[in-house]
Formats: structure tokens, sequence, C-alpha cells
């Protein structure tokens, strides 16, 4: 997704797998039945997170808007193993 490389998300995680931080695959498949799951992870996309997947942090990212980050939540959510860009 555009916005998600346009922001810079794309320097720390795959589709996949884990890089940095973890593959957008795997935190659908962590919160697939997590109905508040988008709303919790549109905050956490722009105040950062900590001890989620482990103990590297990412850092909050300033340079993207509320409405951008709840776009980038659910698109982060809609992703399967067989990515959908
Ligand atoms: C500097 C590296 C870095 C950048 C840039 C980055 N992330 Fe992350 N991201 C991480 C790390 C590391 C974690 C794991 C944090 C944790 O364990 O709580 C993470 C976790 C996440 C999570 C899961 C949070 C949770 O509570 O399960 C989401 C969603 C996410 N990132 C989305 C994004 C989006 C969208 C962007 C772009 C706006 C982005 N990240 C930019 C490193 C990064």
């Amino acid at each position: 997704m555009r916005l998600s490389r346009a922001r810079g998300c794309m320097g720390c995680h795959g589709m996949l797998r884990k890089q940095v931080g973890p593959g957008f695959a795997q935190v659908a498949e962590r919160y697939k039945d997590d109905a508040s799951a988008s709303v919790r992870l549109a905050i956490k996309i722009r105040a950062g997170s900590v001890g989620a997947w482990g103990r590297v942090i990412m850092p909050q990212q300033t340079q993207v808007t509320e409405a951008e980050a709840r776009l980038l939540a659910e698109w982060v959510l809609a992703q399967h193993a067989e990515p959908k860009r």
C-alpha cells in the first residue's frame, strides 16, 4: 500500500515475517478475533509500542495523521499470508 511506504512503515515491517517489527500478516493473525483491534492499533501506530511482540521499540510515528493511522490499521488487519498490496 502506497501510504505504508510513504510513511516509512516498510522500513521496519515486512508483509509476512518479522523484520524489525512483526510481519503485517502476523499482526492480522494475532488480532483476527479482536473486534477492537483496529481502534487500538490505530492509536498505537501513532503513539508507538513496545512489549507486544518483544523488546524492540516501535517509536511514535508523528508523521502519521489520525485518519491515516485508521486506514493503516485496517489495512494491516486485512493482510493474509498471501499479501494483497
Ligand atoms: C523503527 C521501526 C518501525 C517503524 C518505522 C514502524 N514500526 Fe510498527 N512496529 C515496530 C516494532 C519493533 C513493533 C513491535 C512493538 C512491540 O513489541 O510492542 C511494531 C509493531 C507494530 C504493530 C503491532 C502493535 C501491537 O500492539 O501488536 C503495528 C500494527 C505496526 N507496528 C504498524 C506500523 C505502521 C502502520 C507503521 C508506519 C506508520 C509502522 N508500524 C512503523 C517497528 C516499527
